[in-house]
């Protein structure tokens, strides 16, 4: 046990549920009272947590895959820390650890809900991000989900983004026919086909994402990554050849629309193409954790693998790198940096 340890640190909490965007007044960073590590726990100092899109859902009191956020208490969510205090074997003092209590400069947790990671292998907000939870999202979506070969024409929406950015590399890597995909601005479009080595990219705010798709890929696709769901989804099953996949990874068009939406309008064509669309989680496929960590750290070190991440400094910043998150403000994986603070 280290001396001086804190008692008491800020972490985000929820106040009030959201409906359609998330506003300021919804959140409030609080004092919250951090304790001396229980036996078997470990007490940790965030220096990175993640915000992630899938939070939108947890604002809302539904039921789905993961718990809602509790209104007045800490949310949380993936971070890698410093272990600051140790009741735990085989964890001591200094030890870095990947953990789920983030948006917290503190979390005391079970040690059986960390898992070491090595600073000297990479940067550790790469934990978060092209290693961690999106990178195998990736990972999983394109080659389980989606059963890529090589040869498959692969469009993927939110490309630019974290989970995005890896499909589209990791489908170019693996002898993908054409690359192909979508992001909200000119300068990430031209990061795709300029750095990521996509053989075509648009901006869906410029015209219709039929046309656009259609124009990109003149021979259609093959396999569809969905971030956006919607108007995307809808225009990669019209641009689909027969026997095409769709990985179905989010929906983020939709995440703070308060009316559902009215595409696809399509998906009659289902039938006729013998498509299949598959909804994924990631959490399914944990079992090619080891495989996807052998590979992603190959292609990174050879240069195969690129990936870019927005960082927000200082928790106090912490709303507004996830509201810049819906909003499209980051490139690659978006981390909220606590590297800085006290
Ligand atoms: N199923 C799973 O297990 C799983 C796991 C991880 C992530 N996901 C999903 O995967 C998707 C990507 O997640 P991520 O973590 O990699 O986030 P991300 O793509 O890094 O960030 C979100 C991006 O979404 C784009 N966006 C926002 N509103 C949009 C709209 N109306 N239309 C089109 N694009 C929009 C923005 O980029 P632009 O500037 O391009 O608009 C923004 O940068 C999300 O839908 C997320 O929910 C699913």
């Amino acid at each position: 046990m280290s001396d001086a340890l804190p008692t008491s640190g800020r972490a985000w909490h929820l106040v009030a549920r959201p409906h359609g965007w998330p506003e300021a007044s919804d959140f409030a960073l609080r004092e919250a009272p951090v304790s001396a590590p229980g036996e078997g726990r470990v007490l940790v100092r965030n220096l990175y947590f993640s915000v992630d899109p899938y939070m939108r859902g947890r604002m809302n009191d539904v039921k789905s895959y993961v718990p809602p956020f509790k209104l007045d208490h800490p949310m949380d969510g993936g971070a890698v820390g410093e272990v600051v205090a140790s009741e735990a074997e085989g964890f001591a003092v200094g030890d870095h650890v990947l953990h789920g209590k983030g948006w917290r400069e503190y979390a005391e947790v079970p040690a059986e809900h960390a898992v070491k990671v090595d600073a000297s292998i990479a940067p550790l907000s790469a934990y978060l991000g092209v290693l961690g939870m999106t990178g195998l999202t990736a990972y999983a979506g394109l080659f389980e989900v989606a059963s890529f070969t090589e040869g498959d024409a692969v469009f993927v929406s939110g490309a630019a983004g974290a989970v995005g950015s890896q499909v589209g590399q990791m489908a170019r890597i693996k002898g993908a026919s054409r690359v192909i995909g979508s992001a909200g601005s000119d300068e990430k479009v031209k990061l795709l086909t300029e750095e990521y080595g996509f053989d075509a990219a648009f901006n869906y705010k410029d015209g219709p994402v039929k046309e656009q798709l259609a124009q990109a890929a003149p021979d259609g696709i093959d396999v569809y990554f969905d971030n956006v769901g919607g108007e995307h989804l809808e225009a990669a099953i019209s641009s689909f050849n027969v026997h095409g996949r769709a990985t179905i990874c989010g929906m983020i068009a939709q995440y703070n629309a308060t009316e559902p939406s009215p595409a696809p309008r399509n998906l009659a064509l289902v039938i006729g193409k013998r498509l299949r669309l598959q909804g994924m989680l990631v959490g399914d496929h944990s079992a090619l954790q080891p495989q996807f960590i052998q590979d992603v750290a190959g292609w990174l070190s050879s240069g195969a693998l690129k990936y870019r991440e927005t960082t927000v400094e200082g928790i106090e910043n912490g709303f507004d790198a996830f509201l810049g998150l819906l909003r499209g403000e980051n490139t690659g994986k978006m981390i909220v940096s606590l590297d800085g603070s006290r």
